[in-house]
């Protein structure tokens, strides 16, 4: 399904759905270059994934670091990149009286500013055609108590694929956006919710289970790869049904 040999770019690809996308990604018969910036918990991904995979350690806010990612990128595998997977994202629990400045402006700065900082960095090194995937979220279009903050930044997301897609199409390069609902992940562990509290949530979804990170993870792939050739601009719900279907 996906261009044999492609070389994909996944950020956050140490860890959750990043990380099942860079699996998925390397069944199929690509090569992927992963970052995060925890330089053991890559090293260890990278070395799950084996010999088509390289990993480089970038702060994906930092327009510095994602310039050094492709070069290393494109030096080590000796080609284009085909796919850019801007994925790497935080959560934090943010409400208005108690969440600072500080605060407010780190998960706009990981959420928006690395997404933008990804795909900006990356154009010099596409191959045409290419595909690039902004990982966003269900949140971009709930409002929920306590989580303004990474509510807005994937409202953010969504739009920035839209007006990456409308400057990009006559170059031949597809933006689309991917919004799961809950997904299983360590991302969970950083906002204090146990593995109970994510099963209690299952109950309002109408899938009555949270995703598996393999299961976005087969929602990337289609549009990373030739399958989705039509789509540009889109924003694709894997979420179990809870944005489609009404809990009434
Ligand atoms: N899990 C869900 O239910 C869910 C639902 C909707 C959307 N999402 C979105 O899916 C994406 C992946 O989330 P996940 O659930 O897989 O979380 P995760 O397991 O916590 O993985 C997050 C990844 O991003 C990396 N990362 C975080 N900040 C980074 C930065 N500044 N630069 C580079 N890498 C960074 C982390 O590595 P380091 O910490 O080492 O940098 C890690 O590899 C996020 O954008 C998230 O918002 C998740």
């Amino acid at each position: 399904m996906l261009l044999k040999r492609a070389l994909a770019v996944v950020t956050g690809g140490s860890s959750g759905i990043g990380f099942a996308t860079a699996e998925r990604f390397v069944s199929e018969g690509a090569r992927v270059v992963i970052s995060g910036r925890n330089a053991d918990k890559l090293a260890q991904a990278a070395k799950k994934l084996g010999e088509n995979a390289w990993a480089v350690v970038a702060d994906a806010a930092s327009p510095k670091d994602m310039q050094r990612l492709y070069e290393s990128a494109v030096g080590h595998f000796q080609c284009d990149v085909n796919v850019v997977v801007a994925n790497a994202g935080i959560s934090r629990q943010t409400p208005v009286r108690e969440t600072s400045w500080e605060q407010f402006s780190d998960v706009l700065n990981v959420n928006v500013g690395a997404v933008y900082a990804t795909v900006r960095a990356s154009l010099p090194f596409l191959a045409r055609p290419a595909s690039i995937i902004l990982v966003a979220s269900l949140a971009a279009n709930q409002g929920t108590k306590h989580f303004s903050a990474y509510c807005a930044s994937k409202a953010a997301v969504v739009s920035l694929a839209k007006s990456f897609a409308a400057e990009f199409v006559e170059h031949d390069i597809r933006v689309n956006s991917i919004s799961p609902g809950v997904a299983d992940t360590p991302i969970f562990d950083t906002l204090g919710i146990s593995n109970a509290q994510l099963l209690q949530w299952s109950n309002v979804i109408p899938m009555k289970r949270p995703a598996r990170p393999d299961e976005i993870a087969a929602a990337i792939l289609f549009l990373a790869s030739d399958a989705s050739r039509y789509m540009t601009g889109a924003d694709l719900a894997v979420d179990g049904g809870m944005s489609g279907i009404s809990p009434f």
